[in-house]
C-alpha cells in the first residue's frame, strides 16, 4: 500500500500520509489539509469520514463481520453474559472471575435511584414516550451526582457503575408510569437481567418469577446491541463528551439520537409496519412496491438497509434464528413473524433491494422477540438503549483517555454575502 496520497489542486501538489487499521482498512490522514491547501472536505452524512481511531469494535460491512474487542458477535451471543460483554467493551478484556464478581457486585449495590428522580418521573404526562423520559432522567442524573461535572475527583469509574446499575431501574419506571402501575424497586439478590424483568413485570398483587427462556433471549438481544462503532448515537455521545461534558449528559444525548426512526427507533416502526400489513390482509408486495417508490411515497421499509452492511447484518441473522427459537419455546404463535418472513423474502428477491444492497438489519426481527417476551412496542427502543449503554460508555471513555480534541466540523457556507442592516421601519 502506498504510504502517501498525492493531491493536486490549483496547480500545486500536496502529499498526505495514509494509514492502515489493524484489520487493513485504509485511510488518508488529512489532518493538515486546510493548513496546507486552504481547502476543507465536504462529506454529508460522514459517509467517507473516519471520525476517530478506535480499538473497541470492528465491523466489515462487505463481509458481514462484527467483533467486540476482537471477539466475534456470534461467539459472544452464544457464550457470554451481557455484563461480561459490558466489561469487555468498557475495560478492553474479558473479565477474570474475580474482576467479574467485583464489577457485578458494584452494579448490584448501585441499582437504587434517588427518590428525587421518582418525583421527576411523576411530573411527566402518563402518555409520555419512555424514550423521552429515559433521556430526561439520565440527563437529570448529573444533577444528583455533581462530582461528575465539578471535576473534583476522578469519578468516571463510579459514574460508569451508577449508569449501568440505574438505567434498567429508570427504564422500567418509565414503563410503569405509562401503565399507571406502581414502580418496583430493584432487588439486589437478582442478577442484572432478572432484576430488569422483575422491575418491569412484577405487580404488587401476585408473585412474579423470571422465565429462564425470557432471560436468555434478553441476554442475547442486549449483547447484539451492545456496540456498533461510530453510529449516529455513539458519534453523538463522543461529540458531546469531546467538550468534556459529563458522562450522564453525553449518554442522555446518545439516547435522544437513538430514538430517531432511522436509527434505534426503527424497531418500533418495524412492528407498527408489520401490524399495518397484517391489518390490511397481509399484502407484502404492496409494501415492497411502496418502498421501491420511496421518492414519491416517502415510505421506507423499516428494518431494511444499513449505512455500513452491504451484504448482510450478522446481528439480524442471529436474531432471526433466535426469534424462531424463542417463539417456539414460549409457545407463542405470532402471525407477524410469518409476515416479516414473507416481506424479507419478497424484498430480497426484488431488483430494487438487490441492486441497492438492502438487507434486513438488527431491528427487523428484534421487535418480534421483544413482543413475545411481553415487552410493549414503545419500550423497544428503550431496550436498545439498555443494550447499547456499555458501548456508549466504552466509546466515551476511550475518547477521554486518548485525549481527543473537541469535535468541531467545518462547513461550506452558502448563505448571503455581507448585507447592510435595515432598520425595522424600513423593511
Ligand atoms: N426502504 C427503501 N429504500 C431504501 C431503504 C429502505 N429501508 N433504505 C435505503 N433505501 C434506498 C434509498 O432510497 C436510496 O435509494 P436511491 O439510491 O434510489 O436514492 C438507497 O437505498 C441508499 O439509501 P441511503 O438512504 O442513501 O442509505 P444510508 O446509508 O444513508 O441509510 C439507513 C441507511 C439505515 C438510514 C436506511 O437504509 C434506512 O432508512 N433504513 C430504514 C430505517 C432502519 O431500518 N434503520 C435501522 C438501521 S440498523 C440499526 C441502527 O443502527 O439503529
Amino acid at each position: 500500500m502506498a504510504n502517501a496520497a498525492e493531491l493536486t489542486v490549483d496547480g500545486k501538489s500536496y502529499s498526505f500520509p495514509t494509514l492502515e487499521g489493524s484489520e487493513h482498512e485504509k485511510a488518508f490522514d488529512i489532518s493538515s489539509l486546510r493548513d496546507q491547501t486552504g481547502y476543507v472536505t465536504l462529506d454529508r452524512g460522514y459517509k467517507n469520514t473516519g471520525a476517530t481511531k478506535s480499538a473497541i469494535t470492528f465491523l466489515n460491512g462487505e463481509e458481514g463481520i462484527l467483533r467486540y474487542r476482537g471477539y466475534s458477535i456470534e461467539d459472544l451471543a452464544a457464550k457470554a453474559s451481557f455484563l461480561e460483554v459490558a466489561y469487555l467493551l468498557i475495560y478492553g478484556e474479558l473479565p477474570t472471575q474475580e474482576q467479574f464478581s467485583e464489577f457485578e457486585n458494584a452494579i448490584r449495590r448501585h441499582t437504587l435511584v434517588n427518590e428525587g428522580m421518582r418525583k421527576m418521573l411523576e411530573g411527566f404526562p402518563i402518555n409520555a414516550h419512555p424514550m423521552s423520559v429515559l433521556a430526561s432522567l439520565v440527563s437529570g442524573m448529573s444533577a444528583f451526582y455533581p462530582d461528575s461535572y465539578e471535576g473534583t475527583t476522578d469519578t468516571s469509574d463510579r459514574d460508569i457503575i451508577r449508569l449501568m446499575a440505574k438505567l434498567p431501574t429508570i427504564a422500567t419506571w418509565s414503563y410503569k408510569r405509562s401503565q399507571g402501575h406502581p414502580i418496583n424497586y430493584p432487588q439486589n439478590n437478582l442478577d442484572y437481567i432478572q432484576n430488569f424483568l422483575h422491575m418491569m413485570f412484577a405487580l404488587p398483587v401476585e408473585d412474579y418469577t423470571v422465565d429462564p427462556v425470557i432471560a436468555e433471549a434478553l441476554n442475547i438481544l442486549l449483547i447484539l446491541h451492545a456496540d456498533h462503532e461510530q453510529n449516529c448515537s455513539t458519534s453523538t455521545v463522543r461529540l458531546v463528551g469531546s467538550s468534556q461534558a459529563n458522562l450522564y449528559s453525553s449518554i442522555s444525548a446518545g439516547i435522544s439520537a437513538l430514538w430517531g426512526p432511522l436509527h434505534g427507533g426503527a424497531n418500533q416502526e418495524v412492528i407498527e409496519m408489520l401490524e399495518e400489513i397484517k391489518a390490511g390482509g397481509g399484502d407484502v408486495a404492496k409494501y415492497v412496491d411502496m418502498a421501491k417508490n420511496a421518492k414519491t411515497t416517502g415510505f421506507r421499509l423499516f428494518g431494511f438497509g444499513h449505512r455500513v452492511y452491504k451484504n448482510f447484518d450478522p446481528r439480524a441473522k442471529i436474531i432471526k434464528k433466535a426469534a424462531d427459537d424463542v417463539l417456539s419455546k414460549l409457545g407463542v404463535n405470532d402471525p407477524v413473524l410469518e409476515i416479516a418472513k414473507g416481506l424479507e423474502e419478497a424484498a430480497l428477491n426484488d431488483e430494487y433491494f438487490i441492486s441497492r444492497k438492502l438487507y434486513p438489519n438488527v431491528d427487523f426481527y428484534s421487535g418480534i422477540i421483544y413482543r413475545a417476551l411481553g415487552i410493549p412496542t414503545n419500550m423497544f427502543t428503550v431496550m436498545f438503549a439498555i443494550g447499547r449503554l456499555p458501548g456508549w460508555i466504552a466509546q466515551w471513555k476511550e475518547m477521554r483517555e486518548t485525549k481527543e480534541p473537541i469535535g468541531r466540523p467545518r462547513q461550506i457556507y452558502v448563505g448571503s454575502e455581507l448585507r447592510e442592516f435595515v432598520p425595522m421601519e424600513n423593511r
